[in-house]
């Protein structure tokens, strides 16, 4: 006996290597399993990229997603056609992408193929720009309406209260353009300042300069451009410009690109630029919560400065009123 408890003793510890060699192995090969189930396809619909601030939301998707192994991002560009963009978004859903970001052209007719996205059971990620429903798994944005109100005080402190004003609206058939223009009205509103012109420049600088030739050649007098994006309120001044005007004219714009807006304001062109963040990194912050579990809150508000002066200093929106 006493002879066969080394033996024992040594197919005891053989049995045991084994287990452990088949429990390890088990384990070391799940994640292995995970990994692949986890390279997540995020398809990213954007309404167009003739914009540098479009173009920046894409630069910050791509640059938030390459901190993640896990995920592979595609684009895909409407070219500012929303039909074309519908069609994108249906692409992607045939795809199966794990989770779908959009940055819808218009409200309407990029409803229905988010609604059916989301009751397929694709988490739907929509940025900047609202739908006509609220089905859909999360919304990142800035209040618009807020910066159209912060906007309109802007103005008004500016003008102290009494002014000939031009709106030159976004695409009116993008929540962003219909809030920044109540917003702002809103604001001006009981003072004596009128809007003595308004036009809808779709959110593009060609536009809103031949909006803004109309407007110079119709009122002799204006003292302030409102317009709902820089843009917008480059092409006002370049078109004030030409007709040797842009002295007598204060410029305010919304989007405050380091680049484009703050630029703009640095160098004197406009007075003040309201920021206006893409929401890109949010966006896939977002998206890699829902892939792992997490709660995601339906909104997601992101904060505005306004940039004025001539150092372009950040300052808190005003409020009042
Ligand atoms: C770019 C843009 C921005 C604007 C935003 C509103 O397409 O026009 O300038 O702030 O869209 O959705």
């Amino acid at each position: 006996m006493n002879q066969d408890f080394p033996r024992l003793r040594s197919q005891c510890c053989l049995l045991f290597a084994a287990l452990l060699c088949c429990f390890c192995s088990g384990k070391t090969q799940e994640p292995e399993q995970k990994n692949q189930k986890t390279r997540w396809k995020i398809g990213m619909s954007q309404c167009n990229l003739g914009e540098p601030w479009r173009v920046q939301m894409n630069q910050d998707i791509q640059k938030a997603a390459a901190l993640h192994s896990k995920i592979e991002v595609f684009f895909k560009d409407a070219q500012n056609d929303s039909l074309r963009q519908r069609a994108q978004v249906e692409e992607f859903v045939n795809q199966g992408v794990d989770v779908l970001i959009v940055s819808p052209k218009e409200a309407v007719p990029l409803t229905p193929p988010i609604v059916e996205a989301h009751r397929k059971g694709i988490p739907v990620i929509v940025l900047d720009r609202k739908i006509a429903s609220e089905e859909y798994r999360c919304f990142i944005g800035a209040d618009n309406r807020e910066i159209g109100r912060a906007a309109g005080l802007w103005v008004r402190t500016r003008l102290n209260g009494k002014g000939r004003v031009v709106e030159l609206k976004g695409l009116m058939t993008s929540t962003p353009g219909q809030d920044r223009h109540l917003g702002f009205r809103e604001a001006i509103d009981g003072s004596q300042i009128e809007v003595i012109f308004e036009a809808d420049m779709k959110w593009l600088e060609p536009e809103a300069r031949k909006e803004m030739e109309s407007a110079l050649a119709r009122h002799k007098s204006i003292d302030l451009v409102y317009a709902h994006n820089d843009p917008a309120a480059h092409g006002a001044y370049l078109a004030a410009k030409a007709a040797g005007r842009e002295k007598e004219i204060a410029f305010v714009g919304i989007d405050a690109l380091p680049q484009e807006g703050q630029a703009y304001v640095n160098q004197g062109l406009l007075a003040a630029s309201f920021e206006y963040p893409t929401g890109g990194a949010e966006a896939i912050l977002m998206a890699l919560d829902i892939l792992t579990g997490k709660p995601v809150a339906k909104n997601i508000k992101l904060a505005s400065r306004v940039f004025e002066g001539k150092t372009a200093s950040a300052k808190p929106l005003p409020a009042g009123h």
